[in-house]
């Protein structure tokens, strides 16, 4: 795999500013959520990062959880509007207050399908929280409580998001300068 500054075209949002949203967001579900027990849901694999420093600011008791679904073949980059579930939670979620981590919404496929497999199980509430939003994507509508940034329709890179699975672990996110990278 090449060194991502190889293709980087720009930082869209560097650290400091992503980490000064998580903690404003963390501060909101606090508030929100205040004297209940929430249920935190990741989805694997890209809302990893996001989950494990959101957590860091929450202070009201929460539990978390993973589900991992498939939207985009192997190597691809293009939802197909197809998703599969390919991990589903080890718990009930009946009677609890449901927040559903993504790192990204682009066509909305994804959280839409869960979403609807998840109201059938009954919790109390259920509802989305997304570090990045790239609306003009959008395909089908979800209810989205917290977003963290609404980005343009460029293809990013880094914190959690990957490009044909790597970079993920990058503590920004980036914008790729497609002419430069060569998969
Ligand atoms: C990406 C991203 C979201 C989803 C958003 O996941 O992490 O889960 O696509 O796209 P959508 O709104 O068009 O459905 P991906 O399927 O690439 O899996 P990954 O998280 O393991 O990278
Ligand atoms: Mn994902
Ligand atoms: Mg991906």
């Amino acid at each position: 795999m090449k060194d991502y500054r190889d293709f980087l075209a720009e930082v869209l949002i560097p650290e400091d500013k992503l980490q000064k949203r998580i903690t404003e967001l963390g501060a909101e579900i606090s508030r929100d959520y205040a004297g209940k027990e929430i249920l935190l849901i990741c989805i694997l694999r890209g809302g990893v990062m996001f989950l494990t420093d959101l957590i860091r600011h929450i202070d009201t008791p929460l539990a978390i959880e993973f589900m991992a679904v498939s939207s985009y073949g192997v190597g691809g980059r293009e939802s197909q509007g197809q998703v599969r579930i390919t991990l589903d939670l080890n718990c009930s979620i009946q009677d609890k207050h449901v927040i559903l981590v993504e790192d990204i919404i682009d066509s909305g496929h994804t959280l839409a399908s869960v979403i609807e497999l998840l109201e059938t199980r009954d919790p109390a509430s259920l509802c989305i929280c997304t570090l990045l939003d790239k609306v003009e994507r959008r395909e089908v509508n979800v209810p989205v409580k917290y977003t963290g940034f609404t980005i343009p329709n460029k293809f990013v890179f880094g914190y959690g998001l990957d490009i044909d699975d790597f970079y993920r672990n990058l503590p920004f996110i980036g914008v790729v300068d497609l002419e430069r990278y060569q998969p």
